[in-house]
């Protein structure tokens, strides 16, 4: 049986959240900009390993009431089996924890996979961005209210 553990990311794990980003070309983070969230204390980055081997990260901030949802990445190997899901489920007690009441994203709006990911966890799109991404693409902003929470 495989063990899976959600945990706080290290700078060592620098090289697997690297690989995880190629795996989401369309809006790459460079090695600079992920090292620069572990030197920022508003960052909370966490891993999902299966048998200590990585295969997702979460990155969001908290700054006050606020936790924003900044990238969420699965290997493409293990996706559409709950890890997400697990990930997400995860930050919003942290949030809870570090006295945050909501959560929001920006998501490309081609984005499905994503977009489906977020709505069946109960999130809801607000408005959307027009042309935000640097390629034109529309971002949909979603919120998501920590205390109607029903889990
Ligand atoms: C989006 C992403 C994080 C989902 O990860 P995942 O672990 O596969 O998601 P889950 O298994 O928790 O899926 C939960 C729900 O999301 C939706 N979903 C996930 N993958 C989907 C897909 N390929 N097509 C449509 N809906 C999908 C489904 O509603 C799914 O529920 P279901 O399995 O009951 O159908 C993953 O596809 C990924 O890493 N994509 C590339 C990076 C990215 O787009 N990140 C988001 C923007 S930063």
């Amino acid at each position: 049986m495989s063990e899976v553990i959600i945990r706080c990311a290290t700078i060592e794990d620098i090289g697997d959240i690297c690989n995880l980003e190629k795996q989401y070309p369309v809006d790459m983070y460079s090695i600079d900009t992920i090292r620069a969230t572990f030197d920022n204390d508003y960052y909370e980055n966490l891993v999902i390993t299966i048998d200590g081997m990585v295969v997702g990260y979460i990155s969001i901030t908290i700054i006050y009431e606020e936790c924003n949802l900044v990238k969420i990445i699965i290997d493409e190997k293990h996706r559409k089996r709950g890890y997400a899901t697990l990930l997400i489920k995860k930050i919003m007690s942290d949030a809870l924890c570090n006295n945050a009441s909501k959560v929001y994203l920006e998501v490309r709006s081609d984005n499905i996979p994503a977009k489906n990911l977020y709505e069946k966890i109960g999130f809801k799109k607000t408005n959307t961005r027009e042309k935000y991404y640097a390629d034109g693409m529309n971002a949909d902003i979603y919120w998501y209210f920590l205390n109607d929470r029903a889990d």
